[in-house]
């Protein structure tokens, strides 16, 4: 069976690949055009592509040998879902292994933002840090603050755990439908039926949605007013789901006191309007970014992989 990696992976889960299969591997990790993805369509018998990789109608037009597309990462919004079930092509995802991962850069988001951290950092490496004194980069503290968390999964549990047990924040959160009453009872939770009552009550935002059209521009104007004065906002999530612009806007004029963002619509791109804000920790989609969870990924991809190969049910089929 032949199987396309469209990007470099951790060499432990290449080699576990290369042992099973006939691999073609991207040595040199440079992005493949539309047109070389389009072409492996009837080249390969899997494609496992990765979250930089756009995966639309066209490509999958693009011939009729691969029959399963085994995605690198949990999220699947780069890939045409529809366009892939018509060409009667299997996708699946890495879902479970990355939550821990991305509960932390969440977390990190949050006390960079909160206490200022990169602005200090930026300050101290410019050498115009003057020394200690009681008004110098004053943030917010944790202990007591809301935490209102938009979607309420595997990630939202993950992080609103640590902001609660080892920050001692309230947890709020919007989404469909109400947790599993064990993790509301543990975390002392409270749901929120409407996303603005939610915003408007929650001194720290962190959003846990899926991409896509249902949640493109779920943060907009709107709903950043809705937002308390003085909160801030995290977004480990997508970058579809805020609208820049008006997120700056919010920053700027001091509505929002800050924002963490790890992810960003048309990445590598990061909205121009961020740039020039101190009160932004831009980060370059770490949340996956630690050793052990990126084999674990890459074993989880291989494993839908080889269910495939064997003509078993795939563990996690998403289409
Ligand atoms: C994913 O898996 O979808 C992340 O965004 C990349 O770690």
């Amino acid at each position: 069976m032949r199987v396309l990696v469209t990007r470099r992976w951790p060499v432990e889960v290449e080699r576990a690949l290369g042992e099973r299969f006939d691999v073609v591997l991207n040595a040199g990790d440079r992005p493949l055009s539309q047109a070389e993805l389009a072409r492996a369509m009837g080249e390969f018998d899997v494609l496992c592509p990765t979250v930089s990789d756009k995966i639309d109608a066209a490509v999958i037009a693009g011939g009729h040998k691969v029959r399963l597309i085994a995605n690198y990462g949990v999220g699947f919004d780069h890939i045409d879902l529809a366009a892939a079930k018509a060409a009667s092509v299997a996708v699946t995802n890495t879902p479970g292994v990355l939550t821990d991962a991305t509960a932390d850069i969440a977390l990190t988001l949050l006390l960079m933002a909160a206490r200022r951290a990169g602005e200090g950092e930026r300050e101290l490496r410019d050498g115009r840090w003057s020394g200690w004194r009681p008004t110098h980069l004053i943030g917010s503290a944790l202990m007591g603050k809301t935490l209102g968390l938009v979607g309420m999964g595997r990630i939202a549990i993950a992080t609103a755990r640590r902001a609660h047990h080892g920050f001692g924040m309230k947890i709020s959160y919007y989404g469909r439908r109400e947790c599993d009453p064990a993790v509301a009872a543990e975390l002392k939770a409270e749901f929120f039926p409407e996303l603005a009552s939610l915003l408007g009550a929650s001194d720290f935002v962190s959003l846990h949605v899926p991409g896509g059209a249902e949640t493109a521009n779920l943060i907009d104007a709107a709903a950043l007013a809705a937002m308390k004065p003085g909160s801030y906002l995290i977004n480990t999530a997508r970058g579809g789901i805020v609208n820049h612009t008006a997120l700056a806007d919010a920053l700027d004029r001091g509505h929002l006191a800050g924002a963490g963002l790890d992810v960003y619509p048309h990445e590598p791109q990061v909205p121009g309007v961020l740039l020039g804000l101190e009160n932004v920790v831009l980060l370059p989609h770490l949340g996956s970014a630690n050793a052990e969870t990126r084999i674990a990924m890459g074993m989880k991809a291989l494993a839908n992989v080889e269910a495939f190969a064997a003509g078993e049910p795939l563990p996690d089929r998403v289409a």
